[in-house]
């Protein structure tokens, strides 16, 4: 197929506008999947993605399509759908020329379909919009048509209305991608180069790379690779192109335009990451242009945003813990560990996830894939704290602004030189506030959409959380968005929720980090039985300490079980003791009743509880369930 007569797009939405079923559609109305064959929701492959309802991890389809007389190669590159992997969305939408832009016609423009925008509009899409579900009797095409014009500025006369259940309108969407989305250009003469938009680990293939050739000759099986940001080489073993299952081209190279995956004996995805690009530097079977190539723009390391401690429940896990993670970073580049043991909770991890659904993914598959029982801390952004001398203003300036800068331990203060930045993503090793430092911590850029009459609980909330109003706008006379600087810290919580529950589940929400910000921010210590339990500790603005370290003590006097002795829990900032409660001792009749009975009943029942997988874990003498940890992500 020749450059001109391919088409590479990708669909945008707000979750369940209904992406994953117009995609089935597609599919199956241009044969790719025979109906049969259909199951529902092909593209969302994983068993969790598709348990949740949600796109994690993307993929692509090739369709053949004719239109009049002419035969096209229509690719659908598929995004993940979440926040939390907005780089990944933003790389794959580099790989098109055109977009999708699905919009539920009885819901509206979304928080997450203007995210989704952004991103496309950077990467200069074509985007065709889409009204979807008009086959629901609150469907308004009309007036979402206008909504779409009003906020996003697009054009929506030629608007398509569809419905991905019925099928109604699947035919205009085939032939609007071909008439609307730009071929891709076609650069034979530039060293060939590929855009990585998603690579994943396959048991008996190794890491399998999914591209779009971008220009050049191609790339071919035995062609020998370069990845321009890890400067490693590879062997092709295997090229070939999604129909969605992968099927082998072994007689020709990938052309600029297509879109493919190839294996070349990888063995983890941190090798071939999404973003990178590829060139070939030798072929046996088509011509390689000399010249360096030069890598495609966009690419950038995954930054993990919240950090949250591992633990394994039973201690003789952590082997089977370590090598549970080792094998999930094979497939999850953004997923960092590292080595922590603390006195309290023994040996586990620290890991750093791109987000809170991230964060739930990795726990959900460590004890599902790898059957370990966890305890996990509760998640903490990533402070940062310069110590107060010379200079110091200078490189708060620089913090700010995120230029990189020299990060080691909190020196004490000297005179002559710069200070060095401490990165704190561990609450417990916040340094005292006594010491004369600056805090920094993240924020974000935050955009609440819901109906109007929600506003005031909305800003109430927003108030709350410490953040700041920077706009708010009307989007339809009954709609209203809200955007907030607010500290990272303070959405990690409960947040979402509270938004949700404020606004009877009618606002959608989105946010990305804007930079770092000053606050003055101390350690909140919470000390059981008199022994520090660090892995509770947390970071709160210095004016919410008390309130916080009340509301704190009080929860974990809810969750923490009895003793057979008083237990004191308090909260301190430094050596300031803000907030104590005292759990009461078990009673011994209840004891006494606990023990009573058939033993072989009552061993049955220890298996039972035992499988049950009650998550708790030992902190002294004191017995600590997994809710505790939690209870600091709301101290309200
Ligand atoms: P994510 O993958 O989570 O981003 O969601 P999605 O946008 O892929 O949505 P999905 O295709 O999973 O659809 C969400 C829900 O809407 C499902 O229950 C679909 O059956 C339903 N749905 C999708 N399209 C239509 C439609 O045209 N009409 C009606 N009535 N329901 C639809």
């Amino acid at each position: 197929t020749p450059a001109s007569n391919i088409r590479n797009f990708a669909i945008i939405a707000h979750i369940d506008h209904g992406k994953s079923t117009l995609a089935d559609r597609m599919l199956e109305t241009t044969a790719t999947v025979a109906a049969r064959d259909m199951q529902a929701q092909l593209l969302d492959s994983m068993d969790l993605e598709r348990e949740r309802g949600i796109t994690i991890k993307l993929n692509a389809a090739r369709m053949a399509y004719e239109k009049d007389g002419e035969p096209y190669v229509l690719n659908l590159i598929d995004t993940p759908g979440h926040v939390d992997f907005s780089y990944e969305v933003s790389r794959s939408l580099a790989a098109c020329e055109g977009a999708l832009l699905v919009v539920d016609a009885a819901q509206g423009v979304q928080a997450q379909t203007l995210a989704n925008v952004y991103l496309a509009l950077e990467n200069d899409l074509e985007i065709i919009p889409v009204l979807n579900k008009i086959d629901l009797p609150a469907a308004e095409p009309e007036r979402v048509a206008e909504e779409i014009e009003s906020t996003i500025g697009l054009d929506c006369t030629d608007a398509i209305l569809a419905s991905a259940k019925s099928g109604l309108g699947i035919g205009d969407v085939l032939d609007a991608i071909v008439e609307r989305v730009p071929p891709p250009s076609d650069d034979q003469e530039k060293p060939t180069r590929c855009l990585i938009f998603d690579s994943k680990f396959d048991a008996y293939q190794g890491v399998v790379t999914y591209f779009r050739v971008v220009d050049g000759t191609g790339i071919a099986k035995g062609d020998k690779v370069k990845f321009l940001a890890t400067g490693k080489t590879h062997d092709i073993t295997e090229v070939g192109v999604m129909v969605p299952e992968r099927i082998p081209v072994s007689d020709r190279a990938l052309k600029p335009g297509e879109v493919g995956y190839f294996v070349a004996s990888i063995k983890s995805v941190d090798d071939a990451r999404v973003g990178d690009t590829v060139t070939v530097v030798k072929s046996q079977s088509h011509a390689v242009s000399t010249d360096e190539a030069e890598p495609l723009p966009g690419y950038a390391e995954a930054t993990p945003m919240v950090f949250a401690g591992v633990f394994p429940t039973d201690a003789d896990q952590y082997n089977a813990l370590r090598d549970a993670l080792g094998k999930l970073k094979l497939n999850d580049a953004a997923l960092r560990y590292e080595a922590e043991n603390s006195p309290a909770m023994g040996f586990g991890f620290r890991c750093g996830f791109l987000g809170l659904l991230h964060m739930e993914i990795v726990q959900e598959r460590l004890e599902r894939e790898y059957d370990v029982d966890l305890i996990i801390t509760a998640p903490s952004v990533v402070y940062k704290v310069v110590p107060r001398q010379k200079n110091s203003e200078a490189v708060v300036e620089k913090v700010m602004k995120g230029e990189a800068l020299k990060e080691g331990l909190i020196q004490e203060a000297s005179e002559e030189d710069t200070p060095t930045v401490l990165v704190v993503d561990n609450p417990s090793r916040m340094p005292d506030k006594d010491r004369q430092q600056h805090t920094l911590e993240p924020y974000v850029r935050l955009e609440v959409i819901a109906p109007t009459e929600y506003t005031g609980p909305l800003m109430d909330l927003a108030n709350e959380r410490r953040g700041e109003l920077v706009d708010m706008k009307y989007l339809t006379p009954t709609r209203t968005t809200v955007i907030y600087q607010m500290p990272l810290a303070e959405v990690i919580t409960d947040f979402f929720d509270q938004v949700k529950s404020r606004t009877r589940g009618y606002a959608s929400m989105e946010y990305a980090l804007s930079g770092y910000r000053e606050s003055p921010l101390v350690r909140l210590d919470v000390m059981i039985n008199k022994e520090l339990a660090a892995p509770l500790s947390t970071v709160v603005h210095e004016q919410d300490a008390q309130a916080a370290g009340k509301v704190l003590v009080r929860k974990l006097k809810e969750f923490i079980p009895r003793q057979m002795f008083k237990v004191p829990i308090q909260a301190c900032v430094g050596a300031n003791i803000v907030a104590s409660v005292q759990l009461s001792a078990m009673r011994k009749d209840v004891l006494a009743k606990c023990y009573g009975g058939d033993i072989s009943r009552k061993k049955k029942l220890l298996q039972k509880q035992a499988k049950g997988k009650k998550r708790m874990k030992a902190m002294g003498k004191v017995t600590v369930p997994q809710e505790a940890f939690m209870a600091v992500l709301n101290l309200r």
